[in-house]
């Protein structure tokens, strides 16, 4: 037999040399044993890790098997070894997973990714991206590519900028989705398509967002929200099944967007843990402090939160999220602590009658009356949102998740605008092609921000994988969204206009989602970081180690392209 690879590990044992040999599939035992072949254990003795080999020889069964891998009961007996390649000692370590600095980690990423779990995210990547397609494929959907060279579609980051040689002084915009071409692809009749598709966002970085990202990117003609869930459902149990051998149970829920702010303060809520926010409004009966009732009286609200008693839950955690509300505008925050029948804290100092009756109705009953209490008063998305992010900080501390679990949920019924103090003015939660509900069309120009969309998210242990909508497909309407946007006829029409066109001829109704494929393997993988799932990623601040990209060009290819640069030295 004739095998290629890497040499992984190396041992000698007196007269017989053991190396591992490592390729893409995994590992396997070589020997090299002086009395059956002399001149291979001679080479042998010389290789080093990481060296590039070919040997030839004889498959044996194992005298001392190897439980621990799938090649374990067998290993090869080498009568001739080559050496291809050697290689230098590695800055990381490739065996022993050892801490490298992420930049380390990056600037030698092609070792990086020989380690061992670097190798299964990619190859997780890959297994994943082909059951997308074949389900996708599998339900009459045809992948179809869109530019890289366009012109900016508004998702709400920045765009990167391409200059056009040919046309100096304007620049194509990588596509931030493929927003609008996919939508025009319905309008061309192609009825279900999808992509596997770069997009690019000039948006600060953090563990779920590079600059460049993937999407799966779906549309679909004739469908309402009913069949994408359908649809995603079956696409998230295939690949689960697939490439985990995992069962998910479907439908996923749905929750609208006010059932989960009011329920877990966040649009994107954790339901690995319930924890779920209360209204604690029937306190304002029981003579709170007049800072209290003045509040209540100004409109403000009163939301609880309980967790179980949990020795990690300290008083400087406390005082932590004390800091965080004052922080945060949150007129009160207090917790008590109640263990039975005994119940401490400063909470119980705002009140002048005994409040526990009232607590004991609204907690959960499997807390038993333990637990801590916190309570929040404040503008009520501001108190839910501050809880919801409590919310997070205990469910960290106090429930340590099973490996693997996965709670995914829809969120459904997003407003379709929300106001903009910075810009005083209306802008979409979603992007200005989303279909408001039927119920709310009328209502978009008289009472804007009341109005519901047709839109809808993924969402998997606190991350969104993805979102969506029903889109608009009649040009008045759409010219309405733009109005109200504040983009006036001239401006919708020089950045829309070949959109709004096309609804004039004949679009049918449509509506699609697109995924961030990054995070749904780096959600399936366990990982922490989508640098983690990306063969090569950039770093927070965008740079690449490896190539050292962004970098400075040629003069002569920015006097080709017309431009000067400004640099602060
Ligand atoms: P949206 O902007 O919500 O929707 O993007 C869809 C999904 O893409 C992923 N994503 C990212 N992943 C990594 N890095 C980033 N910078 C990044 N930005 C977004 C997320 C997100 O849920 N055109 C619409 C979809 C549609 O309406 O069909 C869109 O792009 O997982």
């Amino acid at each position: 037999m004739e095998l290629f690879g890497w040499v992984h590990v190396k041992r000698e044992h007196g007269g017989v040399v053991f190396v591992d040999l490592r390729d893409r599939t995994g590992l396997i035992q070589l020997v090299f044993n002086e009395e059956w072949s002399k001149t291979s254990f001679k080479s042998a003795e010389s290789v080093r890790p990481e060296w590039v080999v070919r040997v030839t020889g004889e498959v044996r069964k194992r005298e001392n098997p190897n439980p621990n891998i799938p090649t374990g009961t067998v290993e090869v007996w080498v009568s001739d070894i080559e050496v291809l390649n050697r290689s230098k000692t590695p800055p990381i370590g490739i065996v022993r997973q050892e801490d490298a600095s992420e930049e380390t980690r990056l600037r030698y990423r092609y070792l990086d990714l020989r380690r061992g779990d670097m190798r299964d995210n990619i190859v997780a990547r890959h297994r994943i991206s082909s059951s997308v397609r074949g389900y996708l494929n599998g339900h009459g959907f045809i992948d179809i590519e869109t530019p890289y060279l366009t012109k900016s579609t508004p998702e709400g980051a920045r765009d990167f900028l391409v200059p056009s040689r040919l046309n100096r002084g304007r620049f194509y915009a990588l596509p931030q989705s493929p927003q609008i071409f996919k939508q025009l692809l319905m309008v061309a009749g192609f009825e279900r398509y999808y992509q596997i598709v770069r997009c690019f966002r000039d948006e600060d970085l953090r563990a779920d967002r590079q600059p460049e990202f993937t999407q799966i990117d779906i549309e679909a003609s004739f469908v309402e929200r009913e069949e994408i869930y359908t649809l995603v459902d079956g696409m998230f149990e295939t690949i689960l099944s697939e490439c985990y051998g995992k069962r998910l149970e479907t439908p996923i829920r749905k929750f609208t967007y006010d059932e989960v702010i009011e329920r877990y303060g966040s649009d994107r809520p954790d339901l690995r843990y319930g924890l779920e926010i209360k209204n604690f409004g029937v306190l304002a009966g029981l003579e709170p402090k007049s800072f209290v009732t003045d509040g209540l009286k100004a409109g403000n609200r009163l939301y609880g939160i309980a967790a179980p008693l949990h020795e990690a839950v300290t008083r400087k955690v406390l005082d932590g999220m004390g800091e965080q509300a004052k922080q945060e505008g949150i007129g009160l925050f207090s917790w008590l602590r109640r263990d039975g029948e005994t119940a401490s804290g400063p909470l119980l100092k705002l009140f002048s009658k005994d409040i526990s009756d009232e607590i004991e109705a609204i907690l959960d009953p499997e807390l038993n009356g333990s637990c801590i209490l916190l309570l929040a008063m404040g503008e009520q998305k501001n108190a839910l949102e501050f809880l919801g992010r409590i919310r997070n900080k205990l469910g960290a501390l106090t429930k340590k998740p099973s490996a693997g679990e996965l709670s995914f949920l829809w969120v459904t019924d997003f407003p379709l605008f929300e106001y903009s103090e910075d810009e005083a003015r209306y802008v979409s939660v979603h992007h200005p092609f989303t279909s408001p509900t039927e119920e709310d069309v009328e209502r978009i120009r008289s009472d804007p921000g009341s109005a519901r969309s047709k839109s809808y998210d993924l969402v998997l242990n606190g991350i969104e994988l993805g979102g969506g909508s029903i889109r608009i497909h009649n040009r008045q309407l759409q010219q309405a969204m733009f109005d109200i946007l504040g983009l006036g006829t001239d401006e919708s029409l020089r950045k829309f206009g070949h959109l709004l066109d096309a609804l004039e001829y004949g679009a049918p109704p449509h509506g699609g989602i697109a995924f961030g494929l990054d995070r749904i393997v780096m959600m399936l993988q366990g990982k922490e970081s989508i640098r983690d799932v990306i063969p090569f990623p950039k770093t927070t601040s965008g740079l690449c180690p490896l190539t050292g990209a962004p970098d400075e060009v040629a003069p002569s290819q920015l006097e080709d392209l017309g431009i000067r640069t400004e640099t602060s030295e």
